[in-house]
Order: structure tokens, then C-alpha cells, then sequence
């Protein structure tokens, strides 16, 4: 390949070379000539009016006098004059081996009456003549002829093609020379580099990164597409190796394979369309330089997996401020960006629909109305009817990406859209729609305060399958819709009759990716040391809590906890220290703003109170921290605190446990969590009682090895069960169970009545 790459590039240095070598000879030739006949014109010119007297006169020695001086000068070979003769009258000594008889030229020149120059090889020199009609008084008389050596201007072309030739000498060895070295450093150095690091993938040794292709090279899709293709074979690895222990263990698990030939024998060439308010990757800029934000969204935490496996379409708000530049004409781009998996299709809100619509309808009247968090749901007619237009903006945009695709799965995403299952199911009857609600659903006289609840259970009810996180809410909503529609239900079955329609609920515990272990990884307490001097916090012992700002996750609860822990058990001051992430959230929204000052006041507050030398109690991380960063603070702190006080289900929780490769940590979690009625091996506390939570704390990190261990062990197995491809593939394999009206028989159902129930 080299040689051929050599090869080419000689050829082609040749060619340009004597191209342009020709033309530049020639050019040179033809100007050396052109001077050559102007100074032979020039000096015939001048030298007639003498010899044409002298001629006159007969004078043969003034002529041959003449002829001698014009002998032998530069170039000059000489001169001749001729009479009516064959022979010269007079002619230069030098000329004479030349030039005896009157020459072709001159006989020309003569008869025609006009001067004449010629370039001529005699006896093989290259010679130019001039030839000039000398006058008497009866016309031409006779000619002179002016002789020069064109030697020089042959010698010059000669030189001229001697210099291309070594010219094009330097070109090709410095050509050779660079091109191999170019391809030894830049090509062959990098594949063998990466050829290594396949070998090393293909014989299971783990590869450092470093063997690959650096980000530099000209290999660089190379190596990204090497750097998917062996993370895709370590998963592949990892869940063969899973589906092989589990074999043994006659269990059979969910991985992605699993629920990727699930879903494609399910969809049976249908496809899945996932909607949600938050999208999974926001691009944003940062100078010149585009980045790409993963939300902090259990939600985003839980889906992605599934869109992966199926390569579906996922429809949400574009909100971040580059999202419009990487997007086609349709709205769409691909993602993950390092690894495009599935289609992201962007649905763009006004600033008065965001603020209506998201912040406040849904984060400001259904989020505090559906966690019983005291704090008090607001509704506003105005933030109403906006939720009603966005949501048909998106029943828009769904109808679209549905063009052509029979028989759609459809899976609608929490609160942001209790309206878009109906106005699917008005478009495509024949579609299956399925909505899972992540938050709770309160007690129906927690929910009835809420003015549109009739028109919010309605829109639900479009749905086939309506999917809560636990059973509680599943009741809980049953029990809503009995109070206020007119409906029939089946409660051993948990299904509401309306109409014609049948509507499924039931509790689908959403849960994570499980991750196999690493074969190595660091140990859980030099980790720990390396955080907490990169935090510059001196202590033994490290507690961690990750959420977003929000007031139901009990964070201040927690921190006061902290306190009276340190208060109680004086001897873990200056050795525990609480590091808790905070992702900012919904920050336009009053409740949050205050929230994140009052969580910095407190921590504040506490560390004043306990802090001594380099230790203090609390460290407050109040920035967005992506999955790898929290997944390095879990492993290596001693104690996760999940502490809301209402939530769906809690996925951080089942992240601590997942990445606790090493069997060991505590996790202190909330009974009023979905995550608790898995994880009853947790320390199960109630958020608002301090005392005990204090004691939680204690016992935490009081317990023994030996316990916590078996702890850690029961809530890996079982969250490792539990996954998300189980959650996925009971849901979308429920959703696609159900029968729906043939595909092309679109006709518009009309939504029964919003009569209220025997309440
Ligand atoms: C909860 C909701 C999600 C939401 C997430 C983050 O988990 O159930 O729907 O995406 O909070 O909130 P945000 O408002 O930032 O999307």
C-alpha cells in the first residue's frame, strides 16, 4: 500500500515536474531566439547603408574589411556580403567553414526584396541567418548576411531539463522519505497499537485505553467505532457470563439482549415510541464548543436502556440552548452521541408554554399534589389550558413520527402528560398506549383538591396499561377514578371499564441497569481517602446523599439528622462527614429557589457548629453531577442516606447498591420510597423523626462487617433481579398483550361522558 501510495505521488510530482519543465524550456528557447533575431535584425540593419556604398563603389576590400571586424564576436559567427555572384564578395574567416555559396535564405532575400531570418543546422551546428537585399541604382544588388551561433540557446534548454531532472531527484526522495515515516507514525504505529488492544479484548485481558488510536490521529472514527464495538462486546460478555451464573442457579434474568429479542418478538416489526417531558440528552454551548448534557432524571436513568435495545423513537422537550443545531429538518437527531442507538425527536415549547405548561401546571400544581410533602399544590386556570395545548402539541408530534408504522407501541411518560393518552388513542385507535406514572398517586381526598381531576383521570383512561411504581398507587388510583367517573372496576384485577374501553393497572417497580463487576476495582477506603482530599475534608467516615433540590426528597430532614447524630454520638465528630450532591432543580419555581438556600443556611449552620481543623461534618455540592462522578462517590462511602419524603420509587438508592461491587456500604433509605418495599435489608427510616434517624446513622456505622455484607448481598441480588429489563419487559410485554383495533380502521373514538361516580 505504501509503495502504491509512493508510486502515485512520484508519478504525479513527474508529471507537474516535466510539464512544467517543458514549458518553461520552451518559453526560455523562444525568448533567447527572439533576442538572437533582434540583435542579428539590429546589427544587418546598421551594417547595410555602409556596405551597400561600399558595394556601390565595388569597393571588395572596404567589404572584406567590414566582413572580418564582424567576425568572432559574441555569438557572432560572422558576416557575408554577396553580389549577383554564387560566391561571397567578402566574407568573415570565421564564416567560411560554414558558409560558401550563397545559402536558400539569401536567395530568398533576394529575389523577394525582403529580409529574412532563419534558424538552421549546418553540419550539424545550429546557426541563425539573417539575410538582407543590399541596392544599387537598378534595385537589389546583392545581400549581406549576418551569422550567429545558436549553440548557446540548445546548451541553455539542455541545463534547463538537466536542473528538472535533479530537481524531481530531491522531490521523490523527500517525498519517499516523509511518506514512510508519516505512515509509520500515523498509521501503522496506531493499527498495531489497536490491533494489540484487540488482541488483548479477544483473549479477555482488559485493554488499557491507551492502546487505542488517540483522539488526535487520523484513525479517530476508528477508534471510537473499536471503543463501542468493545464496549458492546464486554456487555455482551458480562450479560453471557450473568445469563451463565444465573443458569447454574436455575434463575433467569433480564439483560439487554434478553429484552432486545423480547421486544423484537413482541413488537413483531412494529415499533416503540417513548414521550416524555425531560429528553435524555440536552445539547448545550459552552463557547465554541458544543457538550452534551445527561439530565438528572431517573426517568432518563431508567429508559435510555430500553431505547437502546429496541432502536425507537423518543419524543421530548428541546430544552437545551443548542438542541436546535444538531437536529435535522425534522427535529430529529440520533443518540447517544458517541453511539447512536435511537432517534431523539425534539418538540420545541414557547417560553410562556414552559413556564405554564412545565413549571406550572405540572411542577407547580401536580408534583405537590401527588407527594405528600406539605408543600401546597398551586393551580391556575391559565397553567391549565397551556397543559392542554402542549399536550396536544405533542399528540402532534407523535402522530407524525406514527406515520406509516402500524400498530405503534406507544409509552407515555408521568405527570407532564395525563391528557396524551386519549388524544392518541382519538388519532390511532390502533395503537397500544401504554403511561407510566413515576410519582405517587395520593389518596383520592389528596387528589380531589386538584380541579381538573375528572378531565386528568379521563385523559389517563385513554391508556390500555396504566403503570405505577407499587401497588399502594395503583389502589390509590383505582380508588380515585372509582370516586370520581363512571366507570366499572375490577378489583382483583385492577382494571377500569369504561365504555368499550379496558384500561390495566398495575405496579411495574422501575429499577436500573445492574452492572456486571468490574474484575478489578479500587478499594472502597483509599477511594474514599482520595474524595475526601479532593473535597480537602479530613474524616474517617463518609455518608452520601445525591438528589435534585427538591423539597420532597428530605434533604434538610437529612442534614438535621446529621446534626443530632453528631450531637448524640459525640465521638464521630471529626470522623463523619456527610457529602451531599445537589443538582439544581426547576430553579424558576420559588419553592426550589428557597429550598437550595435553606439547605445551604443549614448546612451551613451545622458545619459553624461542629467544625474543627479539616474536618467538617457537611460538604454541599450544589451542582449537576454526571452518573460516573455519583458513581465514585457511591462506592466509596460508607453510608447512602435516601431520606424523601414521598417518592415513586427512588432509583439513587438502587444505584448505591449497584455500584457497592464490593459488597460492602449501608444504605439508610426512607420507608416512604417505592425502593423500600424492595429493600427491606436497607435501615428503614422515617425522615421526619430526627432521633431515629440520628440512630440510623449510628447503627450504620456501628454495624458489623459480617451484617452488612449479608445486607448488601440480599439488596444486590435483588436489585440485580429486579432490573430495568425486567421492568421493560413486563410493561412493554403487558402493553403488547393487549388487542387493539385493527391497523387503517382509524376512526375517532369519542371520549365517554365526564360524569362523576357513585362517590
Ligand atoms: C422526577 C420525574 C421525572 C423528571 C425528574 C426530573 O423523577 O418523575 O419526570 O424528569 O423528576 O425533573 P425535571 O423537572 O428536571 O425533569
Amino acid at each position: 500500500m505504501v509503495a502504491r501510495l509512493i508510486g502515485c505521488l512520484v508519478l504525479c510530482v513527474l508529471l507537474v515536474s516535466v510539464f512544467s519543465s517543458y514549458y518553461q524550456a520552451e518559453r526560455e528557447r523562444f525568448v533567447l531566439r527572439r533576442e538572437l533575431n533582434q540583435r542579428a535584425e539590429a546589427l544587418a540593419d546598421s551594417l547595410q547603408p555602409r556596405v551597400e556604398a561600399l558595394l556601390r563603389r565595388g569597393d571588395t576590400a572596404g567589404l572584406q574589411e567590414v566582413a572580418q571586424r564582424f567576425g568572432d564576436k559574441e555569438h557572432l559567427a560572422g558576416i557575408a556580403v554577396y553580389g549577383a555572384g554564387e560566391t561571397p564578395i567578402a566574407i568573415s574567416r570565421t564564416l567560411t567553414k560554414w558558409v560558401s555559396t550563397r545559402p536558400e535564405t539569401l536567395v530568398r532575400a533576394m529575389r523577394d526584396d525582403k529580409a529574412m531570418g532563419a534558424f538552421l543546422r549546418v553540419q550539424g551546428e545550429p546557426l541563425h541567418f539573417r539575410a538582407i537585399p543590399l541596392h544599387g541604382e537598378n534595385g537589389v544588388t546583392g545581400g549581406l548576411l549576418v551569422v550567429h551561433d545558436a549553440g548557446f540557446i540548445v546548451a541553455a534548454r539542455r541545463q534547463a531539463w538537466r536542473d528538472m531532472g535533479t530537481r524531481v531527484l530531491a522531490q521523490v526522495v523527500l517525498i519517499i522519505l516523509t511518506t514512510v515515516l508519516m505512515f509509520q507514525h500515523s498509521i501503522m504505529r496506531p493499527i498495531a497499537r489497536t490491533a494489540a488492544w484487540m488482541r488483548d479484548l479477544r483473549n479477555g485481558r482488559s485493554p488499557g485505553a491507551s492502546g487505542l488510536a488517540g483522539s488526535d490521529d487520523l484513525l479517530k472514527p476508528l477508534a471510537n467505532e473499536a471503543h463501542s464495538f468493545a464496549r458492546m462486546l464486554s456487555e455482551a460478555r458480562a450479560s453471557a457470563e450473568q445469563e451463565a451464573r444465573l443458569r447454574e442457579a436455575a434463575q433467569s434474568s433480564w439483560t439487554a439482549e434478553r429484552l432486545t429479542v423480547a421486544l423484537r418478538t413482541k413488537l413483531n416489526g412494529s415499533r416503540l415510541f417513548v414521550v416524555s417531558n425531560r429528553e435524555p440528552y440536552m445539547h448545550t454551548r459552552k463557547g465554541n464548543t458544543l457538550q452534551t448534557v445527561v439530565p438528572a432524571s431517573g426517568l432518563v436513568t431508567a429508559l435510555e436502556p430500553i431505547l437502546r435495545a429496541c432502536d425507537g423513537t423518543w419524543i421530548a422537550y428541546g430544552s437545551g440552548d443548542a438542541d436546535r443545531e444538531v437536529v435535522d429538518a425534522r427535529q430529529r437527531v440520533r443518540v447517544p452521541p458517541e453511539d447512536p442507538r435511537y432517534t431523539l425527536r425534539r418538540v420545541w415549547l414557547t417560553k410562556r408554554e414552559e413556564e405554564r405548561y412545565y413549571y406550572g401546571f405540572s411542577n407547580e400544581g401536580l408534583w405537590p399534589l401527588c407527594h405528600i410533602a406539605h408543600t401546597r399544590p398551586t393551580f391556575r386556570e391559565g397553567d391549565w389550558k397551556e397543559y392542554q395545548r402542549v399536550n396536544e402539541k405533542f399528540a402532534d408530534a407523535l402522530w407524525d413520527e406514527m406515520q406509516g408504522v402500524e400498530q405503534p407501541i406507544v409509552l407515555v411518560q408521568d405527570f407532564h402528560f395525563a391528557l396524551l393518552p386519549r388524544m392518541i388513542k382519538q388519532r390511532r385507535p390502533d395503537a397500544r398506549v401504554g403511561l407510566f406514572w413515576h410519582i405517587p398517586w395520593p389518596n383520592p381526598e389528596a387528589f380531589g383538591i386538584c380541579p381538573w381531576q375528572a378531565e386528568l383521570l379521563d385523559g389517563l383512561l385513554g391508556a390500555d396499561l396504566i403503570g405505577f411504581h407499587i401497588q399502594a398507587h395503583c389502589d390509590n388510583f383505582l380508588e380515585t377514578v372509582d370516586r370520581v367517573l363512571e366507570s366499572r372496576i375490577e378489583w382483583d384485577h385492577g382494571n377500569v371499564n369504561r365504555g368499550k374501553h379496558v384500561t390495566m393497572v398495575r405496579p411495574y417497580p422501575i429499577s436500573i441497569v445492574f452492572p456486571a463487576a468490574p474484575e478489578v476495582f479500587q478499594n472502597a477506603h483509599e477511594h474514599q481517602a482520595e474524595l475526601l482530599r479532593e473535597l480537602e475534608v479530613e474524616a474517617l467516615y463518609m455518608g452520601l446523599g445525591v438528589d435534585r433540590v427538591d423539597y420532597t426528597k428530605g434533604i434538610v430532614e437529612r442534614l438535621l439528622g446529621v446534626e443530632r447524630f453528631l450531637e448524640k454520638y459525640e465521638q464521630y465528630q471529626g470522623r463523619f462527614t456527610l457529602v451531599q450532591i445537589g443538582a439544581p432543580s426547576r430553579t424558576n419555581i420559588e419553592r426550589y429557589r428557597d429550598l437550595i438556600a435553606e439547605v445551604e443556611a443549614t448546612a451551613e449552620r451545622i458545619n459553624q457548629r461542629f467544625r474543627s481543623g479539616k474536618w467538617q461534618p457537611i460538604v454541599f455540592l450544589d451542582h449537576h453531577h454526571s452518573h460516573d462522578e455519583v458513581d465514585r462517590y457511591c462506592r466509596a462511602a460508607d453510608v447512602c442516606l435516601v431520606t424523601s419524603l414521598h417518592d415513586g420509587m427512588n432509583l439513587v438508592a438502587k444505584e448505591y447498591i449497584a455500584s457497592r461491587y464490593d459488597g460492602d456500604g449501608v444504605l439508610i433509605l426512607s420507608a416512604f420510597t417505592g425502593a423500600a418495599r424492595e429493600l427491606s435489608d436497607a435501615l428503614i427510616v422515617n425522615p421526619y423523626d430526627t432521633e431515629r434517624l440520628a440512630d440510623s446513622i449510628f447503627e450504620a456505622l456501628e454495624m458489623k462487617e459480617a451484617e452488612r455484607r449479608a445486607r448488601m448481598l440480599r439488596m444486590r441480588q435483588t436489585v440485580e433481579r429486579n432490573n430495568v429489563y425486567r421492568w421493560a419487559g413486563n410493561l412493554i410485554g403487558d402493553l403488547c398483550e393487549v388487542r387493539v383495533q385493527a391497523a387503517g380502521a382509524v376512526r375517532k373514538e369519542p371520549a365517554p361522558e365526564l360524569s362523576q361516580g357513585a362517590a
